[in-house]
């Protein structure tokens, strides 16, 4: 693990998105495993400032993301297909085509994931990995379980993150209680792994992933075995390490 440790998120932001244009320069039709939440907001903003700065051409660059809500459709704003065009794909030339989320609207959920995964698969994987972190531990929306999913799922939000992402929403009841998401095992094949984390309530479980045991009850565990994840934290989410 590369572990560094930057001043705010305006740093980590800008960090996070020249670790990800040098990617995309150095392999311009690279997979792109994409997060959403308030994390990597920022994230976005400068690779857009790159891509119009004549920086970042995304012509080639291919997407998948690792979760979306079930029961959302494209066009609800709180859907992470929405989220993705609004903070990123609408504002760079990206082929749409080339972009993969898992459709929240499925209605056989078994069907969805296996078709998901084989859709990563087809793309012969995820170079870069962006993660952001939950509050429980949970990676995509892998949340604390008793073993690591192998593959994209469909999951039960826990009250905690139902909780925490209920700011997005005009109530708790209107949070979606489930979700798909890439499994463990989908993340851990991603290549190169660069997982983003801001914030002092984010300090104890940014602890605990690093450092602690590595276990399903803390999901960001698993990644102290992935041979390539690069760290980009700031000072407050370092605070406990
Ligand atoms: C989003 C995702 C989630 C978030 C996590 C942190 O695609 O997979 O795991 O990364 O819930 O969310 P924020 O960034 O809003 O604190």
């Amino acid at each position: 693990m590369k572990i560094y440790k930057v001043k705010n998120y305006d740093e980590m932001s800008k960090k996070a998105a020249s670790v990800i244009a040098a990617q995309i320069v150095t392999k311009p039709d690279c997979v792109l495993g994409l997060a959403t939440g308030s994390t990597p907001i920022g994230t976005y903003e400068c690779l857009v400032e790159k891509y119009r700065n004549g920086e970042l051409d995304f012509s080639e660059v291919k997407t998948a993301n690792l979760d979306e809500y079930k029961g959302l459709t494209k066009d609800n704003d709180q859907s992470y297909y929405y989220f993705m065009n609004h903070h990123l794909f609408s504002h760079v030339n990206i082929d749409m085509a080339q972009t993969n989320i898992p459709d929240g609207t499925a209605q056989d959920a078994a069907a969805e994931c296996a078709r998901y995964e084989d859709v990563i698969r087809s793309l012969g994987g995820v170079d870069l990995q962006v993660l952001g972190l939950g509050h429980d531990g949970h990676i995509g929306f892998n949340e604390p379980d008793d073993h690591f999913a192998a593959e994209t799922h469909c999951v039960d939000l826990t009250e905690m993150t139902i909780e925490a992402n209920k700011r997005f929403f005009a109530s708790a009841d209107d949070v979606p209680r489930q979700a798909f998401t890439m499994g463990i095992g989908t993340i851990m094949r991603a290549r190169r792994i660069v997982f983003l984390v801001s914030g002092s309530d984010k300090a104890e479980i940014l602890k605990k992933s690093l450092y602690g045991p590595v276990t399903p009850a803390v999901p960001a565990s698993i990644l102290q075995f992935h041979p390539d994840v690069v760290v980009i934290a700031d000072e407050a989410a370092m605070a406990g390490c």
